[in-house]
């Protein structure tokens, strides 16, 4: 049985990372200060310039929107200790004390309400600016615990706390039952994840854990053992999370558009990350990248939010999926455009896609984005099914195509 809240998680799908802080305004991503070894007291004149005059929220929460996505993450904190909240006098190294002189997160989360995203809030565990993270572990957790109860009470409902830094002391005790248990009194529906980083995806760390994470890697279909739970790949756009000015090793949509179908082939979400420039303006690439997921998601969105894995799978990466209503998503990769041979550059303009694990009796399939009716052939006792994959019409390239059999 999957908790309401779960459920609810796996059905948003996509989401869109931010990784925003001081660091974005050297723009060598976010963990420069322990890169460079910069002293923290040099690292600290970054907050004096630190304005957000380009920030706006709206913008970047309707450009998720325009994606496709229904949830976002914000790095309230991140590894370099400044906050965009206003931590209510817990540490004066937040954005209401720099220039910015805004409450940064709330703006977040009211431009999601608007928009109708669920916001969920990023926060590190590992601290490279308190001191007592190396020198009084102790008050260091009471810190923690006092910054997280300000952003379970401060901000209306969110969607989750995605934590990020255990992996810095995983011999600690970091009293999480404490944490979690906070958090499971503020806010019932809240998600509670935590990152188990680059080297350990997809591991269960705390038996509150909601979700597991994949960290720049394929998630995996895992078994489930005790209490359901969803998993989530996190994915830089380019290089680093926060933003890169030198960075130009992007990602292209096909790569994006493949990662989120494949995501969903493993019953995963994608968490697809930008990282806003120094005063917060998104980098041209991200927003033009995360617009053309959108164009994709208008077209096949419904599978990707409804369909679940049930053990349909075809030839090379295609696969299929079922909605709760009994609808079935047939993916299908590395189909062409059919069209003049001496034009047209696709792989293969049509083909036959046969798919195994299907024994409902078929009566109709379309492809979703243009309604075109297909031909089929199906054995329901043997659970083979083969239809006519019919190449993109010409004008048109979707990276993976998606048919629907709607449930009688
Ligand atoms: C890592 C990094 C961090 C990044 C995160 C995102 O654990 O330390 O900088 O925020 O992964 O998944």
């Amino acid at each position: 049985m999957k908790e309401k809240r779960i459920e609810a998680f796996e059905e948003m799908a996509f989401g869109i990372f931010v990784h925003w802080g001081l660091y974005s305004q050297i723009g060598r991503g976010e963990w420069i200060l322990h890169q460079d070894q910069i002293p923290i007291e040099e690292y600290k004149k970054l907050m004096s310039t630190f304005t957000a005059e380009d920030f706006k929220a709206e913008t970047l929460v309707s450009l998720a929107k325009k994606a496709g996505a229904r949830y976002m993450v914000l790095t309230t904190r991140h590894h370099e200790g400044f906050s965009l909240y206003d931590t209510r006098g817990l540490s004066d190294y937040d954005a209401p004390h720099s220039p910015a002189g805004r409450d940064l997160v709330e703006e977040y989360v009211r431009a999601c309400r608007r928009e109708g995203i669920v916001p969920l809030f990023y926060h590190t565990t590992l601290d490279w600016y308190q001191p007592s993270f190396r020198e009084d572990f102790d008050a260091y957790l009471d810190y923690l615990y006092r910054s997280v109860e300000v952003l379970c009470t401060q901000y209306g409902k969110i969607g989750g706390l995605w934590f990020d830094g255990n992996w810095s002391k995983p011999d600690a005790d970091w009293k999480l039952d404490r944490l979690y248990g906070m958090i499971r009194r503020y806010q019932p529906d809240a998600m509670i994840i935590n990152n188990t980083g680059l080297d350990d995806r997809g591991r269960v760390s705390h038996p509150e854990v909601d979700s597991v994470t994949f960290e720049q890697g394929m998630p995996v279909l895992r078994e489930q053992q005790g209490k359901y739970v969803a998993s989530e790949m996190c994915l830089t756009m380019n290089d680093h999370w926060g933003y890169g000015k030198g960075d130009l090793h992007y990602k292209s949509p096909e790569e994006c558009i493949r990662t989120l179908c494949l995501c969903r082939k493993a019953g995963a979400n994608l968490l697809l990350n930008i990282g806003p420039m120094g005063q917060g303006a998104i980098p041209k690439m991200s927003e033009a990248l995360t617009l053309c997921m959108g164009e994709w998601m208008d077209l096949f969105g419904e599978a990707v939010y409804h369909g679940r894995p049930a053990g349909i799978l075809g030839e090379g990466e295609d696969f299929g999926l079922i909605g709760q209503d009994g609808s079935i998503y047939l993916f299908v990769f590395n189909l062409g455009i059919s069209g003049n041979s001496h034009v047209t550059v696709g792989k293969r303009g049509s083909r036959l896609a046969t798919f195994q694990g299907i024994h409902q009796k078929v009566k109709k399939i379309r492809w979703m984005d243009n309604g075109q009716e297909l031909s089929f052939m199906q054995d329901a006792e043997q659970g083979m099914f083969t239809f006519h994959a019919t190449g993109f019409d010409y004008g048109h390239q979707y990276v993976v195509r998606v048919a629907k059999i709607s449930a009688e």
